[in-house]
């Protein structure tokens, strides 16, 4: 642990032989092909079919009048499976542009395709809301509408600190739309073997998918398998059932023939979730030396009509610094559109961009450095609920990343650096991501010659968790990494939580640890008759109930031939539940029933956990062509143990991309008349290439941290592209004099 060693499924993905849902043999398959509605509200009166059927290889066209019936699924945020309980092909009702209203089955995807271009419908359609500000929408707190958002966290008296405050503070911020857009489309192949479903998807949650479709088809979860050893992307796509699935196997099932569903890249923005658009209102009051006296953060969120999904960031921005008198408050707008969802750093990324920018411009009224701004309001402890952070290097991050930038050659003064046509710009700001955890299972086989086979049903979603559960055995049992063999993306394996929200490796290398470590207690107590292995060995061989940090690194790997020799077996092999402390009584059964129990982060009982970071950008504006060029990104993070620096480092560094690009980048443009997504391609939809980004730079802090877990192991996926769109933003404001307080920044944006 802790090496920089290769990924695990390197070689299998440069070459291809790393099979994806859509890969996966069936045996004479049908192909499956959406048809999805044309209006965001209103009904189907009426489908023409006759021209569709005529085409060669047409198998079946279901609609609502004759699709196979299936269950509501409840919400993922409230204790459900879906990622929306907008249910297609139930009724002739349209809840929004892009709904799935037709399937068409056929011998192959071009029949599919053709014919459901040939779907004719009839609809009434009624004038859509699309967002904020449109007609028709209404809007409601979020607390009581969703069981995910608790609370609107306060403390102190908001309103008297802030009329009594020095110096004070109310801006405005905006963010867009966006849409995960992994390179896997949004694939299902389903083939049933009896009464026994095979579901091949691309999913950050096996196990929620598999017992989410069971209870829509109304069988028994044992009966259903959800198979994925790759995941190409899932950025929180994947984690939540969405309604293809359910319709595909209920299909394959009717048919009595596997069905294989591919589609569309534009139908992937209106079938799965999406980022909502979100709006907020951030009140500073300070005192002139810089200290916060007064905080509240007013957010407001875009969601569908009968969903009221919620990121609800205020946790995390009412916490961040220290401040007495705190106020905050969340509310839902609901409009004609699809439920959105997750999507990487969920709440964060909206939530502390408007933070973040509003201590750039809260610093530029005190006339005081920003980085000296966080230092003075630097918290060791919680805020609002007064509990100590388990480990907090937010400063030392500042710190280091501000030394390897350079920031101390900055001039305050905006427009004070140019380079030929070009003015720049520096910014920086804070990142933060909770420490998150979730109950897992792992097996564990160890064979006499150090061959070891791990299987869990995590997710590699890209983010090396093969690579650090492979290096967790090795290091654990003490043998070879190259003999370990890792299992994962199968729900036949033993469950472990979603990939989401940062958990998967503090949670299932715990596991992973914790069972090996079982192993280890076996071999260690056969051998224990032997003199040989005394008091000495115990110690070396580091076998404990919760081995720290410490004992890990003297460990020594036992003689696993003598131990086999005196077990008198071939195999050892292991199974075992892991729980983070704290996690509720039934976190168990609910990890079988693929419910997820994520604890930590502030919703622990005596301590808050956090990983930290500081990002500084340069940026570059052409004085003429108002271009914004962003050359430079460098970002240094904190989150305890770091299982394997180079694959720690590629999701820093693809966060710290992804963060940039939220800024200049990346928005779903919404028709509001149609309430329609306009650029739902690769094409219009921007995300960077190589050229956007010149330079990275990410730098890894050591931080111990034994509060969190055994393994000491903070999550990191999310962390790096949290707050980037800030520091843009305040590189702008440097570079420019003006604020710019909506993302993305487009060059129209920008006067000179
Ligand atoms: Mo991540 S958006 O929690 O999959």
């Amino acid at each position: 642990m802790g090496q920089p060693v290769p990924r695990y499924d390197a070689a299998a993905k440069v070459t291809g032989r790393a099979t994806y849902a859509s890969d996966m043999p069936l045996d004479n398959p049908a192909y499956a092909f959406l048809v999805t509605s044309a209006i965001a509200k209103g009904r189907i009166d009426r489908f023409e079919l006759d021209d569709a059927k005529r085409v060669r290889g047409v198998i079946e066209i279901v609609t609502h009048e004759n699709a196979p019936k299936l269950k509501d699924s409840k919400l993922f945020s409230n204790g459900g499976y879906a990622g929306t309980t907008i249910q297609p092909l139930k009724s002739a009702e349209i809840a929004h542009d892009g709904q799935i209203i037709a399937v068409v089955v056929a011998e192959s995807y071009e029949a599919a395709r053709e014919a459901a271009n040939r779907v004719k419908v009839s609809y009434s359609a009624a004038a859509p809301s699309a967002t904020f500000d449109s007609p028709g929408t209404t809007t409601a707190a979020a607390k009581g509408q969703n069981s995910q958002f608790k609370e609107d966290p306060k403390v102190g008296d908001f309103a008297k600190a802030f009329d009594a405050a020095e110096v004070k503070l109310t801006a405005s911020y905006a963010t867009p739309t966006q849409h995960h857009n992994p390179l896997e489309l949004f694939t299902t192949s389903c083939a049933w073997t009896g009464d026994n479903l095979v579901i091949y998807e691309g999913s950050q949650y096996v196990h929620g998918l598999k017992n989410g479709v069971a209870e829509q088809l109304g069988i028994d979860a044992d009966k259903v398998r959800v198979v994925n050893p790759y995941v190409g992307g899932g950025f929180g796509s994947r984690g939540s059932m969405t309604p293809r699935t359910a319709i595909i196997a209920a299909m394959a099932r009717r048919l009595n023939r596997p069905i294989k569903l591919v589609p569309t890249r534009d139908q992937g923005f209106t079938i799965t979730t999406h980022r909502a658009e979100t709006r907020h209102e951030i009140k500073l009051g300070a005192s002139r030396d810089g200290r916060l006296v007064a905080l509240r953060h007013e957010g407001a969120e875009v969601s569908s009509r009968p969903d009221a999904y919620c990121v609800g960031g205020t946790k995390t921005t009412t916490r961040l610094y220290v401040c007495p008198n705190v106020d905050s408050l969340v509310s839902i707008v609901r409009a004609d559109r699809n439920t959105p969802g997750f999507m990487r750093s969920p709440p964060e990324v909206p939530y502390l961009f408007a933070l973040e920018s509003a201590l750039d411009e809260l610093a530029v009224e005190l006339n005081m450095d920003p980085v000296e701004l966080r230092r003075i309001n630097d918290a060791t402890r919680d805020p609002i609920d007064g509990k100590p952070y388990t480990s907090r290097s937010l400063m030392a991050c500042f710190d280091e990343a501000a030394k390897a930038f350079g920031w101390s050659q900055r001039s305050p003064q905006p427009k004070s650096i140019s380079d030929g046509d070009w003015l720049i710009g520096y910014g920086c700001a804070a990142t933060c991501y909770p420490t998150l955890m979730g109950p897992s299972a792992a097996r564990v086989r160890l064979q006499r010659d150090g061959r070891t086979r791990v299987e869990i049903a995590g997710h590699e979603i890209g983010t090396g968790a093969y690579t650090v559960i492979a290096e967790t055995a090795a290091e654990r049992l003490g043998v070879p990494l190259e003999k370990v063999a890792v299992f994962m993306g199968d729900s036949d394996l033993p469950p472990a939580p979603v990939a989401g929200g940062s958990n998967s490796t503090a949670s299932t290398c715990s596991a992973v640890m914790m069972v090996c470590d079982q192993i280890r207690q076996r071999l260690f107590k056969a051998l224990m008759p032997s003199d040989t292995l005394a008091d000495k060995a115990k110690e070396t061989v580091g076998i404990s109930p919760a081995p720290s940090t410490q004992a890990a690194k003297g460990d020594r790997s036992l003689d696993i031939e003598k131990a086999f020799d005196a077990l008198g077996v071939g195999v050892v092999e292991e199974y075992g539940e892991w729980k983070p402390e704290g996690a509720p009584l039934d976190s168990f059964r609910a990890m079988h029933n693929g419910q997820v129990r994520l604890v930590g982060g502030h919703q622990m009982k005596d301590q808050i956990a956090y990983a930290f970071g500081a990002e500084f950008v340069e940026v570059r504006v052409n004085r003429f062509t108002r271009e914004i060029r962003c050359p430079r990104l460098v970002g240094a993070f904190a989150a305890g143990r770091i299982m394997n620096p180079r694959t720690a480092r590629s999701q820093l560094m693809g966060g710290l991309i992804w963060g940039m690009s939220s800024a200049l980048l990346e928005a779903t443009e919404i028709d509001e008349r149609n309430a329609r997504y306009v650029n739902d391609n690769l094409a219009d939809y921007l995300v960077p290439v190589n050229a956007d980004v010149p330079g990275v730079e990410v730098i890894l802090l050591s931080e111990e941290d034994d509060r969190i877990n055994p393994l000491g192991v903070k999550g990191l996926g999310e962390l790096g592209n949290v707050g980037t769109n800030a520091a843009i933003c305040n590189a702008i404001y440097h570079a420019t004099g003006q604020r710019i307080r909506k993302l993305p920044v487009r060059l129209e944006d920008i006067e000179l």
